[in-house]
């Protein structure tokens, strides 16, 4: 949730800047801006994309220290005068923001009793007087910055430059990432390593409560009392191609259909076939300890909530352990009661959702046990977990996740079987997962070949005003999915239910305005659900059955016919033509299909 970009260096910043910026869009995209030191500070603000902020950035628009910003908007609309970077009144600091200061109302009035204008409705402009006020009893611009921040409650990523210390960048951190790139004599600062990998794999996460001053010929970080912390770069291996459409129309329709590989790197290694269990290296539990768990409490936000839901299933199923989800969001402000014998498992493909590092933190503090399942390796929620599971999905661009959500799947049945092989799973049943998990990757290419059936449906459906997904226990999360992945990228509405619930009130709902997506596993539940699909029908109401019967018009209006894997595996293929059925839908609407509107990737605020 919005970008951050710095450099400093012997090149011109912009256009780093812009290229920086242009790989972070997806995480905000209202309005945009940079700012380049050189005998003073040349700023240049729009309302809009990155693409209009370059076609205002003059061509003569010099300066080798330079910070930039991608918004989403908190404090005030998208506007060019909200738009980063915010100046002090004397124009010699500049500083771009992520995340919330809570207490900006406050800062503002004392602020404005002091003198200070605001240009802005936004809280980030607070920051920008206040290190001025600082910077002028201060010694360095990272003291004035420390001064500063102690006044500060909420959370942020910052990058600050000051026109009287060219050659100089100060970022800091609380709750919203920040990374520091390492070149050859230059260095560069970004919210996301995506802006970074084009120019440098050599990268350092900052912690909470951690400062960095850059220079171009290195780096020095500080605790939040001043004292230096030693850090050790990290290589990441996520290459710019990540980054590219490769020649796919849309980031979410390549994600898609990189399934198959996604899916085969996150069981890459982990299935042992002699006695058909599953590795999972950076659990840090041996067996003694799986066997101590009387419970599974996952927690995630939206989609990765959703993967948590099949993952309690799985674990249920194949551990026998009770197993619940619940999103993050929620936790946090309950007060939840944490207990020893409890495993915890947060989970989430940016690592960044602060509601869900939130919720983290509040079940460390109680003593709780949190494994983490996601994707960027080294962010927060991996930190701060007591071990986990990578999901080696590769970068998600899009703004709707997809193949996080089915590595997320995947990576459940990979701990649902180690901790069911631990404890009671049979080595035949055992055997029997790690071959269905095997065949998953030629399984998802056959579901994507049925891409023009899935996209012609999409059209003739994308009109409807709204649409009900039901499913029934472990089609229940997959239709919840399915309904969310339509409405963030076409925004036609749509409802989830469990199939079971629909005859208690939603019912009313259904005719022929109404279609309905049911997801019809071939399980011991068959009869059930297809018993719904008649009541469906029966009110005049249109079925897209997703299953593994083959079509039947009796049955339904449409059949999507999905390969059949073990019962316990289904829905992680189930809702792969979900997400082609939004994305077609979406494409079908003409709607903004990677950057829908109001959303944004990693959603690092409250
Ligand atoms: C939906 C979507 C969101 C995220 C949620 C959690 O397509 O992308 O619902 O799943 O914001 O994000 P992560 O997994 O990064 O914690």
């Amino acid at each position: 949730m919005c970008g951050i970009v710095a450099y400093v260096g012997p090149k011109d910043a912009a256009p780093i800047l812009l290229e920086g910026l242009q790989r972070l869009e997806y995480r905000g995209y209202d309005s945009a801006g940079v700012v380049v030191s050189n005998k003073g500070l040349k700023v240049r603000k729009v309302k809009g994309r990155v693409a209009d902020l370059a076609a205002a950035v003059p061509a003569r628009f010099k300066g080798a220290t330079g910070i930039g910003h991608t918004r989403w908007a908190t404090h005030g609309v998208p506007s060019d005068e909200n738009a980063h970077p915010h100046l002090s009144n004397d124009e010699r600091i500049a500083v771009v923001h992520n995340g919330i200061i809570e207490n900006a109302d406050e800062l503002r009035a004392k602020l404005e009793a002091d003198g200070a204008v605001f240009l802005s409705e936004t809280d980030t402009e607070v920051l920008a007087h206040l290190i001025a006020r600082t910077t002028k009893e201060a010694d360095s611009l990272e003291e004035a910055v420390r001064t500063a921040l102690k006044r500060v409650v909420g959370t942020y990523g910052i990058a600050v430059i000051d026109a009287e210390r060219p050659g100089e960048v100060v970022v800091a951190r609380n709750g919203s990432p920040i990374v520091l790139g390492i070149g050859e004599k230059e260095m560069f600062a970004a919210s996301d390593v995506a802006a970074l990998v084009r120019y440098t794999r050599q990268v350092v996460h900052l912690e909470d409560g951690e400062l960095a001053v850059l220079k171009a010929d290195g780096f020095h970080t500080f605790a939040s009392d001043a004292r230096e912390t030693a850090k050790e770069p990290l290589t990441v291996d996520w290459d710019t191609g990540h980054y590219d459409t490769g020649g796919y129309e849309h980031y979410l329709l390549k994600e898609i259909s990189e399934q198959p590989d996604t899916v085969a790197r996150t069981l890459r290694g982990r299935l042992d076939e002699r006695f058909n269990v599953a590795h999972l290296g950076g659990l840090n539990m041996d067996a003694r300890e799986v066997r101590s768990f009387r419970r599974v409490k996952i927690i995630g936000c939206g989609s990765a909530y959703y993967s948590g839901q099949i993952g309690a299933q799985l674990i249920e199923e194949l551990a026998r352990i009770p197993a619940g989800a619940e999103p993050a969001s929620e936790f946090r402000y309950r007060n939840p009661v944490v207990e020893p014998d409890t495993l915890y498992v947060a989970i989430s493909q940016s690592g960044e959702t602060y509601d869900t590092l939130a919720a983290v933190q509040e079940l460390k503090r109680k003593g709780g046990r949190v494994l983490g399942i996601v994707n960027t390796v080294g962010s927060a929620i991996a930190r701060e977990c007591d071990g986990g599971v990578y999901l080696h999905a590769g970068p998600e661009v899009s703004v709707a996740s997809t193949k996080a959500f089915t590595s997320t799947a995947v990576a459940f049945a990979l701990l649902a079987l180690h901790m069911g092989r631990v404890r009671d799973l049979s080595p035949a049943d055992g055997r029997r997962i790690c071959e269905g998990l095997r065949r998953l990757p030629d399984q998802i290419k056959e579901i994507l070949a049925l891409e023009p059936q899935i996209k012609e449906l999409a059209a003739k459906y994308a009109a409807s005003p709204s649409m009900m997904f039901v499913g029934r226990v472990r089609g229940y999360p997959v239709a919840r999915e399915g309904a969310q992945k339509l409405k963030e990228v076409s925004y036609v509405h749509a409802e989830a239910y469990p199939a079971s619930e629909l005859k208690h009130g939603p019912l009313a709902l259904i005719g022929p305005e109404m279609p309905t997506v049911a997801i019809v596993p071939d399980d011991e539940l068959l009869d059930k659900n297809l018993t719904t699909l008649g009541e469906i029908q029966a009110r005049g109401g249109k079925v897209i059955m997703i299953g593994h019967r083959t079509a039947d018009p009796k049955l339904a209006n449409e059949c999507i016919v999905v390969p059949k894997n073990e019962v316990e595996l289904d829905p992680i293929l189930l809702g792969i033509p979900l997400q082609l059925f939004a994305y077609h839908a979406a494409v079908a609407l003409e709607r903004d299909v990677d950057k829908p509107r109001n959303l944004a990737k990693s959603v690092t605020v409250e």
